[in-house]
């Protein structure tokens, strides 16, 4: 007889998450007091506004929010994601709609594993954000990629989510802006898109957690107001962490039909049960304040991201397009791989930002994290001294690349 394995085979096929992995390696070189410059991490550099920190101290004195409460979320915040997002989407749901999930991963996750039966597609444009892989796979569910370049500034047309299309298509996954390349479709492309989906029944998962993160006349569009033919088959996940600074409270949502809504509470009703009280009070506030927060840090985000990619684009063999949201950089490095530098070959991208952290003490998290080797993705989200310094440090050691 046979030993089963120690670890079940869904749960070993789990990648440690890479951008972790890189943000945890250039910590500890940190800690040993190495000056290392952190391009990996993919949350803003500010504190949370006091007026969100302040609603939580008062929580936290509060008993009613030492207890359980109703595992889809507070009352009082649904209704508040309801108005958010009917003020800032146009799109007009009803508090039963809206799932309170622990931040945008944990919606990411309970998405797939209500619409997913085994062998279900999912059509995801690479790049992508590495998180959605193992979602789509514990669930059961086939990715089917769909893969972009710098040439198209990373976006997917209709004729190339058609050529990916099967008869076991369920779901598309549409995200915009996009970790990691910073793509935002027009409106024009987005109703295209929406439309091309609707009219073959698909099912759109739509994340909208950087929403609120888009540069020079860029604008975010809703897909799921942008195309009502979508009818019922169309699920927002969004959260607080990039809008608020709010990383570490962990809080998102997912807004769906009532029926996906319901089986998705269900699952979490035995997963983790409700969100942090303490945490849903201080989303409460964020969502229903204004947005100045956001836009300070908006300001603070395009001037670093203007000056990275003129920086990036004046190193020989880094090619950057211009990311129009969220706070990444996305650099092809493709003409690098393989060349000679301080006496190695890195023959991939992931070589080549290893070589970097040892020799630069500069951490960029490598394409192969987000299904495209090749490219290297670098947060801005970072102080603008420490971006020009790392910047630079690339600069100087790619230089000598033969
Ligand atoms: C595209 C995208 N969606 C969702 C999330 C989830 O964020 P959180 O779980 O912190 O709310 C992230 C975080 O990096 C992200 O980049």
């Amino acid at each position: 007889m046979s030993t089963p394995p120690r670890i079940s085979t869904r749960i070993s096929a789990i990648s440690e998450s890479a951008t972790l992995a890189v943000d945890a390696k250039a910590k500890a070189m940190k800690a040993a007091g190495r000056p290392v410059i952190g391009f990996g991490a993919g949350e803003p550099d500010f504190p949370t506004p006091g007026y969100i920190v302040e609603a939580a101290v008062a929580a936290a004195r509060e008993p009613r929010f030492h207890k359980y409460t109703p595992a889809g979320g507070l009352p009082e915040l649904k209704q508040a994601i309801a108005a958010k997002t009917l003020r800032d989407s146009g799109y007009r749901v009803e508090p039963s709609r809206v799932l309170v999930t622990n931040g945008g991963k944990q919606a990411v996750y309970q998405a797939f594993a209500t619409l997913l039966d085994p062998g279900d597609e999912v059509l995801v444009v690479a790049p992508y954000w590495t998180t959605y892989p193992e979602a789509i796979k514990l669930a059961g569910g086939v990715q089917v990629d769909v893969v972009t370049d710098e040439t198209t500034g990373y976006l997917a047309g209709v004729e190339q989510l058609e050529a990916a299309r099967t008869e076991r298509t369920k779901v598309l996954l549409f995200v915009s802006p996009s970790n990691p390349t910073g793509a935002v479709h027009s409106r024009e492309q987005t109703e295209e898109i929406g439309r091309w989906a609707a009219e073959h029944g698909l099912w759109v998962v739509t994340d909208e957690i950087y929403e609120h993160l888009v540069y020079g006349g860029a604008e975010f569009t809703s897909i799921a107001t942008a195309v009502p033919e979508l009818g019922d088959r169309v699920v927002i996940l969004n959260g607080v962490a990039k809008t608020y600074a709010m990383t570490g409270w962990r809080v998102g949502w997912l807004i769906g039909p009532g029926d996906v809504v319901k089986a998705a509470t269900n699952l979490q009703s035995h997963a983790t049960s409700n969100v942090a009280n303490v945490s849903q009070m201080a989303a409460l506030a964020a969502v229903s304040g204004d947005l100045s927060a956001v836009g300070r840090m908006r300001e603070a985000f395009d001037r670093r991201r203007q000056t990275m990619v003129r920086m990036l684009n004046e190193i020989p063999g880094v090619l950057c397009p211009e990311p129009k949201g969220a706070f990444y950089a996305y650099p092809s490095v493709k003409e690098l791989i393989g060349k000679e530098l301080r006496g190695r070959r890195p023959a991939s991208s992931a070589e080549l930002a290893e070589l970097i952290l040892e020799e630069a003490e500069v951490a960029v998290v490598p394409g192969e994290a987000f299904g495209t080797p090749g490219y290297f993705r670098l947060s801005y989200a970072l102080g603008d001294d420490d971006l020009v310094e790392g910047v630079s440090r690339l600069a100087k050691l790619l230089a000598d690349a033969r």
